[in-house]
């Protein structure tokens, strides 16, 4: 049987954010990728995410503070270490900060709030790689950073459910090795 969309979910890989380059998406293909991440399983209609976009400019801005961040943390940080997270939003043309953002609900826990923002995030990832960029989920050390979330403005309810970063690819990227699929399926009886 010949399902495209099933064969491209089988062959999604990531692109690994050093690996993207300009140019990101267009202002239409933005709006696609925006709208397949608010389109998502979302128990009791609360939409609890939202996205903070970075581009042009503000990816430098937000370089600087992470740089001033990191030393702060790292007394011994080298030049080099600096300069790498000065860059480090650099490494794509847009990247989007998907913020999971629960409420308190009487039939919703939090729990599947998370999920659902979650859920967000892949669809980005999806979203992307169908209009032919290359994309990465990540977190690393600044998504769970108070200073970094004080900056992004998050309440004390809101967290970082990743950073995406998107942008063009010049190769596909290899296969991975995955974990053993069978070892992880069992048929309750
Ligand atoms: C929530 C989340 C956070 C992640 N954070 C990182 C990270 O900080 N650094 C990293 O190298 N990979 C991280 N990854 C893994 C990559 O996004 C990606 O899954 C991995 O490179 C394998 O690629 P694949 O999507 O092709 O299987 C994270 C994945 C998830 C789901």
């Amino acid at each position: 049987m010949n399902n495209t969309i099933s064969d491209f979910i089988l062959a999604r890989r990531s692109v690994t954010a050093k690996d993207l380059c300009a140019p990101g998406p267009s202002e239409e293909q933005l709006d696609i990728i925006l709208r397949s991440a608010h389109r998502v399983p979302d128990h009791g209609k609360i939409g609890p995410w939202r996205f903070v976009l970075f581009q042009d400019d503000a990816r430098d801005r937000f370089g600087k503070k992470l740089a001033r961040r990191f030393v702060k943390k790292n007394e011994n940080a080298t030049e080099a270490q600096i300069e790498f997270e000065r860059h480090r939003f650099l490494r794509a043309p847009l990247v989007i900060a998907v913020v999971s953002s629960p409420i308190d609900h009487p039939k919703v826990p939090e729990w599947e709030q998370v999920l659902s923002a979650g859920a967000a995030c892949q669809n980005i990832l999806l979203a992307s790689h169908a209009l032919g960029f290359g994309a990465q989920w990540l977190t690393e050390w600044y998504a769970f950073d108070k200073y970094v979330a004080k900056k992004l403005k998050l309440t004390s309810a809101e967290k970082i459910a990743g950073f995406i970063y998107i942008g063009s690819v010049d190769k596909k990227p290899d296969e991975r090795t995955r974990p053993d699929l069978n070892q992880r399926i069992t048929v309750y009886r």
